[in-house]
C-alpha cells in the first residue's frame, strides 16, 4: 500500500523516510537501496521491543540479532563495545548493513555502533516511538552518555534510510505516546500550524507533517549551526526540568512532556519581552491542549535550581540563550536576562 516517503536531501547521499501502516514491510528495499551489496544485516533492539507481536522484522538478505538493554541504560560506552563485538562476532563487513529497530535510545546506540565500526558500516533505522520517529532517528545524530550529562558521545551518521511503522505504535506506553507529541507540537508551533489543524490531523499525519519539518531544517544545515538550533524550541526549559527533576530524585518526566512545558514557557517569555501579544500564546495552549499535552509547572519545582541549570546547559551564567517567537518568525536569541527568566518562571509556576 501506499506509504508516504519523505526526502532527507543531503550535500553527500540523501535518504528516504518511509512512514505509515506496516511500513516495515518496506524493509528489504530500503535495506536494498541503503547497502546494495549487503549479505548480512544485524538488528540492533531490546527484549522488550523483540517480543511484540509486530515484530516480523525482515531485511532480506542473512539476519542476526544483538539485544541491548532496554531504555537509556541502552546508551553506555561499555554497551557500545559489547555491540561491535558481537559485529565482530558476527563477522558484520563494511558493506553489510546494521539495522536498529526500538526507541531512541536503540537508534542512537545502533546508530553509534554502526558509525564506528569498522570506521563506519550502513545503517537503517526502525524507530518504534513516536519520539524516536519523529526526532531521534532523523537527522544523523548519535550518541551515548557519560556519569558527566547525556550525549556527551556521539557521531554524525546519516542512515540509509528510516521506516516509521505507525502500526508499532500500538503497542507504545501511554507516556511514551505523549513524549512524541511534545516534540510533534513544537514542530507544529515552528511551521505554524493552528489548533484546530492540529486537532484533526490523525497520527500519521502529524508524524509526516513533523518529519517533513526536521528533514527540510537537516537538509538546510547537516551539522548543528544555524537553522537546526530552532529545533531546539522549548529544549532550553526541558533539559533544565529534567537536570533539576533528576537532582531531587523526583519524577519520570519524558523528554518530549518537558519540551511541552518548554515551549508554552517559551512563548510566555517571548510575550514578556514584547516580542508577541496573547494571541500567539493562547494559540501555542491551543496546539498542546489540541494534542492533550500538559504545559504547566509543577508547584514544587525549584525555580532557582531551574535557573542554575540553565546557566550551566550554555556556560553562560548571565547570558540565558532561548529559542523565542517573534514577528517575523523565531529566532536563536542570547543574552537574556536571568532575573526576567526567574519573574516569569515564578509567574508559570504560579498559574499552573
Ligand atoms: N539523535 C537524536 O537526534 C535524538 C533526538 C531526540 C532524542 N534522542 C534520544 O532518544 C532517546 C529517547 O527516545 P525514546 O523516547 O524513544 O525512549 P526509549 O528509546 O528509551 O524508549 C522508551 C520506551 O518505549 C519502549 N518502546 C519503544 N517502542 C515501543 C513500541 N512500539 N511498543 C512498546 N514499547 C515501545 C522502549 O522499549 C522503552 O522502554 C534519548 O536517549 C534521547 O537522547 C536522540
Amino acid at each position: 500500500v501506499g506509504h508516504v516517503r519523505v526526502r532527507v536531501d543531503l550535500s553527500t547521499q540523501g535518504y528516504d523516510v518511509v512512514i505509515g501502516e506496516g511500513a516495515r514491510r518496506e524493509l528489504r528495499g530500503v535495506v536494498r537501496t541503503a547497502a546494495p551489496r549487503a549479505q548480512l544485516a544485524v538488528i540492533v533492539t531490546t527484549h522488550e521491543i523483540a517480543h511484540q507481536s509486530w515484530f516480523d522484522i525482515d531485511p532480506g538478505v542473512a539476519t542476526e540479532r544483538v539485544i541491548v538493554p532496554d531504555g537509556e541504560a541502552a546508551k553506555r560506552l561499555s554497551v557500545l563495545e559489547t555491540v561491535c563485538g558481537e559485529f565482530a562476532r558476527h563477522q558484520l563487513s563494511r558493506a553489510d548493513v546494521v539495522v536498529t529497530v526500538g526507541g531512541g535510545a536503540v537508534t542512537d546506540l545502533g546508530g553509534f555502533a554502526a558509525s564506528v565500526y569498522a570506521r563506519g558500516v550502513g545503517v537503517v533505522h526502525v524507530p518504534t516511538s513516536m519520539l524516536a520517529q519523529v526526532d531521534a532517528a532523523i537527522g544523523g545524530k548519535t550518541a551515548v552518555d557519560l556519569a558527566a550529562g547525556k550525549n556527551l558521545v556521539g557521531t554524525f551518521h546519516q542512515p540509509g534510510g528510516v521506516i516509521c511503522d505507525t502500526e508499532t505504535l500500538a503497542t507504545l506506553p501511554a507516556r511514551e505516546r505523549l513524549s512524541g507529541l511534545g516534540e510533534i507540537a513544537k514542530c507544529l508551533l515552528l511551521d505554524g500550524v493552528d489548533a484546530d489543524d492540529a486537532a484533526r490531523m490523525s497520527d500519521e499525519e502529524l508524524i509526516v507533517r513533523a518529519i517533513t519539518l526536521k528533514a527540510r531544517i537537516v537538509a538546510a544545515d547537516e551539522r548543528d549551526d544555524g537553522q537546526r538550533a530552532l529545533l531546539n524550541y522549548g529544549h532550553t526549559l526541558a533539559h533544565a526540568l529534567e537536570v533539576e527533576q533528576w537532582g531531587r530524585g523526583v519524577g519520570d518526566l519524558r523528554h518530549g512532556e518537558a519540551v511541552a512545558i518548554g515551549v508554552s514557557f517559551a512563548v510566555r517569555l517571548a510575550r514578556r519581552l514584547g516580542r508577541v501579544s496573547d494571541d500567539v500564546v493562547r494559540a501555542h495552549d491551543g496546539v498542546l491542549d489540541a494534542l492533550s499535552l500538559s504545559h504547566r509547572l509543577d508547584d514544587d519545582v525549584d525555580v532557582a535550581a531551574l535557573l542554575d541549570a540553565m546557566g550551566r546547559d550554555k556556560k553562560a551564567h548571565h547570558n540565558l540563550t532561548f529559542v523565542l517567537a517573534g514577528s517575523g518568525g523565531f529566532d536563536v536569541v542570547a543574552g537574556v536576562d536571568p532575573v526576567v527568566v526567574r519573574d516569569e518562571l515564578m509567574r508559570f509556576r504560579e498559574a499552573g
